[in-house]
């Protein structure tokens, strides 16, 4: 998701490991990966994650200079471990390494997901999504919102995503295009 400095995710002590209806793309051994809540020592390792695969996964999307913006936020600690108390977050964990995260935030706005960099295309966003949207219609969500990067908004469209406008925004005097997406549920 990409709404700027506004990422976050829960604190919880839960741990669940997943059992996947038919929905969710069966590429990797379902049985290796965990997807479970976050925790607050979750955080070093999301933050990595989230400056890695932008920088490398988004560089064809994005410019240099809209990378270094976007990374930066995570120089707003506080903001993060606000994310983390107050979002639905899960991560994806394989061998002990966090390979993904996502989150929900009031209910019906998708705003974390990132996979890992050297992880990617093998289910690990789709296993999360089909979770997030699990969750929102528990939480009697009738649509579920997101501000979704250029690099990400395929990824929505096949979720059944519809564009409902680009936008511009400016974050230290650079302009960043993403996209208000939204799915009926
Ligand atoms: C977008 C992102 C989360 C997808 O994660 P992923 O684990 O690689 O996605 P999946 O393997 O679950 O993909 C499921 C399906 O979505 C589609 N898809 C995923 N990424 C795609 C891409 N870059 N281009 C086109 N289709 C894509 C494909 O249909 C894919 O199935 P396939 O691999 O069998 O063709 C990941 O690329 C990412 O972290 N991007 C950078 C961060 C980002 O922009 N996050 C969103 C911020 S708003």
């Amino acid at each position: 998701m990409f709404r700027f400095l506004r990422w976050g995710d829960c604190v919880c002590t839960k741990s669940v490991i997943v059992h996947f209806r038919t929905t969710p793309k069966q590429t990797m051994d379902d049985s290796k990966i965990l997807i479970r809540l976050s925790k607050r020592s979750d955080l070093t390792e999301m933050q990595k994650l989230f400056v890695d695969t932008i920088s490398t996964i988004c560089k064809d999307d994005y410019s240099p200079e809209q990378i270094k913006v976007w990374t930066s936020s995570i120089e707003n600690t506080q903001r993060w471990k606000d994310k983390l108390t107050s979002q639905y977050v899960l991560v994806a964990e394989l061998d002990n390494k966090i390979v993904g995260f996502a989150s929900l935030e009031n209910n019906d706005y998708f705003d974390f997901l990132y996979v890992h960099k050297d992880y990617q295309r093998q289910g690990i966003a789709d296993r999360l999504y089909f979770e997030i949207e699990k969750e929102a219609i528990k939480r009697k969500a009738t649509v579920l919102n997101s501000d979704v990067s250029e690099t990400a908004r395929r990824f929505f469209e096949i979720k059944g995503f519809k564009t409902i406008t680009p936008q511009t925004k400016i974050m230290n005097n650079v302009a960043i295009i993403y996209y208000k997406m939204s799915k009926t549920l």
